[in-house]
Protein backbone atom coordinates (compact mmCIF):
# COMPACT_ATOMS: atom_id res chain seq x y z
CA UNK A 1 0.00 0.00 0.00
CA UNK A 2 1.59 3.30 -1.18
CA UNK A 3 2.29 6.18 1.81
CA UNK A 4 2.33 9.25 1.47
CA UNK A 5 5.45 11.39 2.42
CA UNK A 6 3.46 13.66 4.92
CA UNK A 7 1.99 10.61 6.61
CA UNK A 8 5.64 10.26 7.91
CA UNK A 9 6.29 13.94 8.92
CA UNK A 10 8.25 14.73 5.91
CA UNK A 11 9.05 17.94 4.22
CA UNK A 12 8.82 18.68 0.39
CA UNK A 13 11.76 20.85 -0.68
CA UNK A 14 9.57 23.58 -2.89
CA UNK A 15 8.88 26.09 0.24
CA UNK A 16 12.74 25.26 1.42
CA UNK A 17 14.35 25.88 -1.90
CA UNK A 18 12.44 29.22 -2.55
CA UNK A 19 13.50 29.86 0.93
CA UNK A 20 17.42 29.28 0.18
CA UNK A 21 17.19 31.36 -3.33
CA UNK A 22 16.06 34.01 -1.52
CA UNK A 23 18.05 34.22 1.75
CA UNK A 24 21.26 33.36 -0.46
CA UNK A 25 22.07 29.99 1.10
CA UNK A 26 21.94 26.46 -0.23
CA UNK A 27 20.22 23.33 1.42
CA UNK A 28 22.80 20.62 2.57
CA UNK A 29 21.68 17.28 0.52
CA UNK A 30 23.48 14.18 2.59
CA UNK A 31 23.81 10.77 1.11
CA UNK A 32 23.26 8.17 3.99
CA UNK A 33 23.23 4.50 3.55
CA UNK A 34 23.26 3.58 7.25
CA UNK A 35 22.68 4.21 11.11
CA UNK A 36 25.82 6.28 11.72
CA UNK A 37 25.46 8.28 8.79
CA UNK A 38 22.44 8.90 9.51
CA UNK A 39 22.55 9.71 13.35
CA UNK A 40 25.69 11.88 12.54
CA UNK A 41 23.52 13.92 10.02
CA UNK A 42 20.74 14.80 11.99
CA UNK A 43 22.85 15.77 15.02
CA UNK A 44 24.75 18.22 12.99
CA UNK A 45 21.53 19.74 11.67
CA UNK A 46 19.74 20.19 15.13
CA UNK A 47 22.81 21.30 16.56
CA UNK A 48 23.04 24.14 13.83
CA UNK A 49 19.44 24.53 13.12
CA UNK A 50 19.50 23.78 9.47
CA UNK A 51 16.84 22.16 7.35
CA UNK A 52 18.21 18.26 6.00
CA UNK A 53 17.84 16.68 2.73
CA UNK A 54 18.61 12.81 3.27
CA UNK A 55 19.69 11.49 0.07
CA UNK A 56 19.27 7.97 -0.81
CA UNK A 57 21.13 6.84 -3.90
CA UNK A 58 19.80 3.44 -5.62
CA UNK A 59 23.19 1.93 -4.52
CA UNK A 60 21.79 2.43 -0.97
CA UNK A 61 18.48 1.30 -1.71
CA UNK A 62 20.27 -1.92 -2.50
CA UNK A 63 22.70 -1.82 0.61
CA UNK A 64 20.66 -1.18 3.46
CA UNK A 65 16.83 -2.29 2.41
CA UNK A 66 14.18 0.19 0.66
CA UNK A 67 11.75 -0.41 3.68
CA UNK A 68 14.91 0.45 6.36
CA UNK A 69 15.50 3.61 5.11
CA UNK A 70 12.18 4.89 4.69
CA UNK A 71 11.38 3.59 8.18
CA UNK A 72 14.68 5.29 9.46
CA UNK A 73 13.70 8.15 7.98
CA UNK A 74 10.58 8.28 9.59
CA UNK A 75 12.12 7.78 12.66
CA UNK A 76 14.29 10.80 11.78
CA UNK A 77 11.22 12.90 12.12
CA UNK A 78 10.58 11.30 15.56
CA UNK A 79 14.74 11.74 16.80
CA UNK A 80 14.96 15.53 15.64
CA UNK A 81 11.79 16.29 18.21
CA UNK A 82 12.86 14.11 20.84
CA UNK A 83 16.34 16.19 20.19
CA UNK A 84 14.10 18.83 21.05
CA UNK A 85 14.49 20.87 17.38
CA UNK A 86 11.92 19.90 14.75
CA UNK A 87 13.78 20.91 11.54
CA UNK A 88 12.44 19.97 8.32
CA UNK A 89 13.43 16.40 6.78
CA UNK A 90 13.50 15.89 3.15
CA UNK A 91 13.62 12.38 1.80
CA UNK A 92 15.35 12.36 -1.62
CA UNK A 93 15.59 9.68 -4.33
CA UNK A 94 19.74 10.67 -5.58
CA UNK A 95 20.16 9.72 -9.18
CA UNK A 96 16.75 8.37 -10.02
CA UNK A 97 17.66 6.64 -13.23
CA UNK A 98 13.99 5.10 -14.04
CA UNK A 99 10.53 6.41 -14.14
CA UNK A 100 9.87 2.83 -12.03
CA UNK A 101 12.42 3.70 -9.56
CA UNK A 102 10.88 6.78 -9.13
CA UNK A 103 7.41 5.78 -8.73
CA UNK A 104 8.36 3.29 -6.00
CA UNK A 105 10.47 5.78 -4.15
CA UNK A 106 6.95 8.41 -4.21
CA UNK A 107 4.80 5.35 -3.46
CA UNK A 108 7.43 4.69 -0.27
CA UNK A 109 7.35 7.87 0.92
CA UNK A 110 9.74 9.73 -0.32
CA UNK A 111 8.89 13.61 -0.87
CA UNK A 112 11.50 14.46 -3.20
CA UNK A 113 12.77 12.17 -6.38
CA UNK A 114 15.34 12.97 -8.70
CA UNK A 115 15.27 11.59 -12.12
CA UNK A 116 18.52 11.85 -13.91
CA UNK A 117 18.09 11.85 -17.78
CA UNK A 118 20.99 13.34 -18.78
CA UNK A 119 22.56 10.58 -19.67
CA UNK A 120 19.88 10.16 -22.40
CA UNK A 121 19.15 12.88 -25.86
CA UNK A 122 17.28 15.85 -24.79
CA UNK A 123 14.17 15.27 -26.18
CA UNK A 124 14.17 11.68 -24.25
CA UNK A 125 15.08 13.55 -21.15
CA UNK A 126 12.14 15.69 -21.95
CA UNK A 127 9.47 12.90 -22.16
CA UNK A 128 11.39 10.72 -19.21
CA UNK A 129 11.47 13.92 -16.59
CA UNK A 130 8.15 15.01 -17.64
CA UNK A 131 6.68 11.64 -17.21
CA UNK A 132 8.11 11.84 -13.76
CA UNK A 133 7.37 15.28 -12.77
CA UNK A 134 3.52 14.23 -13.60
CA UNK A 135 2.97 11.55 -11.36
CA UNK A 136 4.82 13.06 -8.42
CA UNK A 137 3.31 15.62 -8.45
CA UNK A 138 -0.23 13.89 -8.13
CA UNK A 139 1.15 13.16 -5.39
CA UNK A 140 2.93 16.06 -3.80
CA UNK A 141 5.96 15.47 -4.68
CA UNK A 142 8.98 17.34 -5.98
CA UNK A 143 10.94 16.05 -9.04
CA UNK A 144 14.63 17.39 -9.79
CA UNK A 145 15.99 16.54 -13.30
CA UNK A 146 18.96 17.30 -14.81
CA UNK A 147 21.06 18.69 -17.46
CA UNK A 148 24.17 19.24 -18.62
CA UNK A 149 26.90 15.37 -17.66
CA UNK A 150 29.03 15.10 -14.57
CA UNK A 151 32.32 14.80 -15.77
CA UNK A 152 34.20 11.74 -14.41
CA UNK A 153 37.72 12.16 -13.27
CA UNK A 154 38.84 10.44 -16.92
CA UNK A 155 37.18 13.13 -18.52
CA UNK A 156 38.79 16.51 -19.49
CA UNK A 157 36.18 19.09 -17.93
CA UNK A 158 38.12 21.69 -20.00
CA UNK A 159 37.93 20.43 -23.20
CA UNK A 160 36.49 21.46 -26.15
CA UNK A 161 33.81 18.64 -26.49
CA UNK A 162 32.49 19.31 -22.53
CA UNK A 163 29.02 18.15 -21.07
CA UNK A 164 28.34 21.28 -19.41
CA UNK A 165 24.79 22.34 -19.31
CA UNK A 166 24.00 24.06 -22.52
CA UNK A 167 22.08 27.74 -20.46
CA UNK A 168 20.15 28.13 -24.07
CA UNK A 169 18.74 24.68 -23.51
CA UNK A 170 17.26 25.56 -19.45
CA UNK A 171 14.19 27.54 -20.39
CA UNK A 172 12.57 25.43 -22.79
CA UNK A 173 13.57 22.37 -20.26
CA UNK A 174 11.81 23.62 -17.40
CA UNK A 175 8.92 24.57 -19.06
CA UNK A 176 7.90 21.89 -21.12
CA UNK A 177 9.23 19.29 -18.05
CA UNK A 178 7.42 21.06 -14.93
CA UNK A 179 10.75 20.27 -13.08
CA UNK A 180 11.09 21.72 -9.63
CA UNK A 181 14.86 22.32 -9.49
CA UNK A 182 17.75 21.57 -11.93
CA UNK A 183 20.93 20.05 -11.25
CA UNK A 184 23.50 21.65 -13.46
CA UNK A 185 27.03 20.63 -14.76
CA UNK A 186 29.71 23.31 -14.22
CA UNK A 187 33.00 21.30 -13.81
CA UNK A 188 32.02 19.80 -10.62
CA UNK A 189 31.78 15.77 -10.53
CA UNK A 190 30.90 12.68 -8.21
CA UNK A 191 33.64 11.04 -6.31
CA UNK A 192 37.11 11.93 -4.32
CA UNK A 193 39.36 11.97 -7.95
CA UNK A 194 37.40 14.97 -9.46
CA UNK A 195 40.76 15.79 -10.74
CA UNK A 196 43.81 14.81 -11.95
CA UNK A 197 47.08 17.04 -10.71
CA UNK A 198 47.95 17.23 -14.33
CA UNK A 199 44.54 19.76 -14.54
CA UNK A 200 45.44 21.70 -11.28
CA UNK A 201 47.95 24.65 -10.59
CA UNK A 202 49.87 24.42 -7.50
CA UNK A 203 49.59 27.60 -5.54
CA UNK A 204 51.61 29.21 -2.91
CA UNK A 205 51.22 26.90 0.05
CA UNK A 206 51.81 23.65 -2.14
CA UNK A 207 48.11 22.81 -2.57
CA UNK A 208 46.34 21.60 -6.09
CA UNK A 209 43.98 24.15 -7.22
CA UNK A 210 42.03 22.79 -9.74
CA UNK A 211 40.38 24.34 -12.72
CA UNK A 212 37.61 26.99 -11.68
CA UNK A 213 34.15 26.30 -12.26
CA UNK A 214 32.15 27.65 -15.03
CA UNK A 215 30.49 30.55 -13.07
CA UNK A 216 29.67 31.88 -16.21
CA UNK A 217 27.21 29.34 -17.01
CA UNK A 218 25.68 29.32 -13.99
CA UNK A 219 25.02 33.41 -14.27
CA UNK A 220 23.89 33.07 -18.09
CA UNK A 221 21.44 29.83 -16.49
CA UNK A 222 20.17 32.09 -13.65
CA UNK A 223 19.40 34.66 -16.20
CA UNK A 224 17.31 32.57 -18.68
CA UNK A 225 15.19 31.32 -15.14
CA UNK A 226 15.85 34.15 -12.61
CA UNK A 227 14.87 32.62 -8.84
CA UNK A 228 14.88 29.11 -10.66
CA UNK A 229 15.98 26.74 -7.94
CA UNK A 230 19.41 24.90 -8.77
CA UNK A 231 21.24 21.88 -7.69
CA UNK A 232 24.93 21.38 -7.69
CA UNK A 233 26.05 17.97 -7.67
CA UNK A 234 29.34 16.12 -7.13
CA UNK A 235 30.29 18.98 -4.35
CA UNK A 236 32.45 17.38 -1.92
CA UNK A 237 35.73 19.66 -1.23
CA UNK A 238 37.97 16.39 -0.16
CA UNK A 239 39.51 16.96 2.65
CA UNK A 240 42.96 16.54 3.37
CA UNK A 241 43.55 16.43 6.87
CA UNK A 242 40.95 13.47 6.30
CA UNK A 243 42.89 12.01 2.67
CA UNK A 244 45.88 12.67 4.99
CA UNK A 245 44.51 10.19 8.01
CA UNK A 246 43.41 7.23 5.72
CA UNK A 247 46.85 7.31 4.16
CA UNK A 248 48.67 7.80 7.63
CA UNK A 249 46.83 4.41 8.71
CA UNK A 250 47.60 1.85 6.28
CA UNK A 251 44.72 3.64 3.41
CA UNK A 252 46.19 4.73 -0.38
CA UNK A 253 44.09 7.51 -1.38
CA UNK A 254 46.59 8.93 -4.37
CA UNK A 255 46.08 12.55 -5.95
CA UNK A 256 42.15 13.46 -4.37
CA UNK A 257 40.91 16.69 -5.14
CA UNK A 258 37.79 18.46 -4.65
CA UNK A 259 35.56 21.59 -5.08
CA UNK A 260 37.53 24.23 -2.69
CA UNK A 261 35.01 25.02 -0.35
CA UNK A 262 34.81 28.94 -1.09
CA UNK A 263 33.47 28.36 -4.51
CA UNK A 264 30.54 26.09 -2.96
CA UNK A 265 30.40 29.34 -0.41
CA UNK A 266 30.03 31.74 -3.80
CA UNK A 267 27.60 29.08 -5.52
CA UNK A 268 25.17 28.78 -2.56
CA UNK A 269 25.11 32.55 -2.38
CA UNK A 270 23.42 32.37 -5.93
CA UNK A 271 20.18 30.29 -7.36
CA UNK A 272 22.24 27.11 -6.36
CA UNK A 273 19.93 26.07 -3.22
CA UNK A 274 20.43 22.22 -3.01
CA UNK A 275 24.18 21.18 -2.55
CA UNK A 276 25.04 17.26 -2.80
CA UNK A 277 27.83 15.97 -0.33
CA UNK A 278 28.60 12.12 0.05
CA UNK A 279 32.35 10.96 -0.95
CA UNK A 280 33.82 13.60 2.09
CA UNK A 281 31.52 11.91 4.70
CA UNK A 282 32.63 8.71 3.22
CA UNK A 283 36.62 10.02 3.60
CA UNK A 284 35.73 11.35 7.58
CA UNK A 285 34.43 8.26 8.41
CA UNK A 286 37.06 5.96 6.88
CA UNK A 287 39.93 8.22 8.41
CA UNK A 288 38.31 8.22 11.81
CA UNK A 289 38.34 4.09 11.64
CA UNK A 290 41.47 3.56 10.04
CA UNK A 291 42.75 5.66 13.33
CA UNK A 292 41.23 4.19 15.84
CA UNK A 293 41.81 0.53 14.53
CA UNK A 294 45.25 1.03 14.23
CA UNK A 295 45.94 2.54 17.20
CA UNK A 296 43.79 -0.22 19.50
CA UNK A 297 44.49 -3.45 17.27
CA UNK A 298 42.61 -5.48 19.97
CA UNK A 299 39.42 -3.58 19.61
CA UNK A 300 36.52 -5.48 18.04
CA UNK A 301 33.12 -4.06 19.34
CA UNK A 302 31.41 -1.93 16.38
CA UNK A 303 30.47 0.98 18.46
CA UNK A 304 34.26 1.56 19.60
CA UNK A 305 35.12 2.45 15.54
CA UNK A 306 31.73 3.35 14.72
CA UNK A 307 31.17 5.94 17.35
CA UNK A 308 34.27 8.14 17.28
CA UNK A 309 33.64 8.15 13.17
CA UNK A 310 30.31 9.36 13.93
CA UNK A 311 31.57 11.90 15.72
CA UNK A 312 34.13 13.14 13.42
CA UNK A 313 31.03 12.93 10.69
CA UNK A 314 29.46 15.08 12.56
CA UNK A 315 31.85 17.80 13.00
CA UNK A 316 32.12 17.75 9.18
CA UNK A 317 28.39 18.15 8.22
CA UNK A 318 28.32 20.77 11.10
CA UNK A 319 30.89 22.93 9.48
CA UNK A 320 29.39 22.93 5.90
CA UNK A 321 26.20 24.23 7.09
CA UNK A 322 28.08 26.57 8.92
CA UNK A 323 31.07 27.92 7.09
CA UNK A 324 29.96 26.56 3.37
CA UNK A 325 26.49 26.10 2.38
CA UNK A 326 25.30 28.58 5.40
CA UNK A 327 21.97 26.73 5.73
CA UNK A 328 23.15 27.26 9.73
CA UNK A 329 19.92 29.18 11.84
CA UNK A 330 17.82 28.48 9.08
CA UNK A 331 15.57 25.51 10.07
O1 LIG B 1 26.11 10.55 -6.70
C1 LIG B 1 26.29 9.48 -6.15
C2 LIG B 1 26.30 9.37 -4.68
O2 LIG B 1 27.56 9.72 -4.16
C3 LIG B 1 25.84 8.02 -4.25
O3 LIG B 1 26.80 7.07 -4.49
O4 LIG B 1 25.66 5.30 -5.82
O5 LIG B 1 27.74 4.81 -4.50
O6 LIG B 1 25.57 5.23 -3.33
P1 LIG B 1 26.42 5.50 -4.54
P1 LIG C 1 30.36 13.93 -4.13
O1 LIG C 1 30.87 12.63 -4.66
O2 LIG C 1 31.21 15.08 -4.60
O3 LIG C 1 30.20 13.92 -2.66
O4 LIG C 1 28.91 14.18 -4.77
C1 LIG C 1 27.79 13.53 -4.24
C2 LIG C 1 26.60 13.67 -5.10
O5 LIG C 1 26.53 14.45 -6.04
C3 LIG C 1 25.44 12.81 -4.79
O6 LIG C 1 24.42 12.95 -5.73
ZN1 LIG D 1 25.11 13.32 -7.73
Amino acid sequence: MAINYKELGLANSKELFAKAVAGGYAIPAYNFNNLEQLQSILMACVETKSPVILQVSSGARKYANATLLRNMAKGAVEFVKELGCEIPIVLHLDHGDSFELCKECIDAGFSSVMIDGSHHSYEENVALTKKVVEYAHAHGVSVEGELGVLAGVEDDVVAEHSTYTRPEEVEDFVKRTGVDSLAISIGTSHGAHKFTPAQCTVDADGKLVPPMLRFDILEEIEKRIPGFPIVLHGASSVPQEHVDTINKYGGSVKSAVGIPEEWLRKAAKSAVCKINIDSDGRLAMTAAIRKVMAENPGEFDPRKYLGPARDVLKELYKHKNINVLGSAGKA
